[in-house]
């Protein structure tokens, strides 16, 4: 059962406010005390995630969910999916357009940083149907 859960709208190409969600969820885990190695990963994977719903996806949004032994990340959007999703998960893989790469993402490292970071990864996409990312981890806290 979900001891907290909370929402945040990720907007498509809105880079003003990219990285709002991200900042959000690291307080949210720094006022319940978690530990500060799993804040960390779980703020690498809100983020590459957020990043990726703005450049890549839709309109979204980013849930954080925290259970008694579990900090569970679902961020999801509405955008064009991912035809390849084994390709799309290798390290350097980037479909980033020249003006993102010259707003320096495009690295191609994030879905690959995220499943690194999370105890388990999970990715269901599909082209035109969007794309949904779940990520979880263990509730320590410091
Ligand atoms: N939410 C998404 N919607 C559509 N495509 C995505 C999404 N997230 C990732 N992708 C695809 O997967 C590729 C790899 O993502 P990632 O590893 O984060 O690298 P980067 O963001 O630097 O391109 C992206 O370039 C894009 O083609
Ligand atoms: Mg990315």
């Amino acid at each position: 059962m979900a001891i907290l859960k909370k929402e945040y709208h990720i907007n498509k190409n809105d880079f003003l406010r990219a990285g709002e969600a991200s900042i959000k969820i690291k307080n949210v885990l720094k006022s319940l005390d978690v530990d500060p190695s799993i804040i960390r990963r779980v703020a690498i994977c809100g983020y590459e995630g957020e990043m990726n719903v703005v450049m890549h996806g839709g309109n979204g949004k980013l849930s954080l969910e925290i259970n008694s032994i579990h900090i569970i990340l679902d961020i999801s959007d509405d955008g064009q999916g991912i035809e390849d999703i084994e390709l799309a998960m290798k390290e350097g893989y980037s479909t980033a357009t020249d003006e993102y790469r010259e707003m320096g993402f495009g690295a191609g490292m994030g879905l690959p940083n995220m499943k690194k970071n999370a105890d388990e990864f999970a990715i269901d996409s599909a082209a035109g149907k969007g794309t949904r990312v779940r990520m979880i981890f263990p509730l320590i806290h410091r």
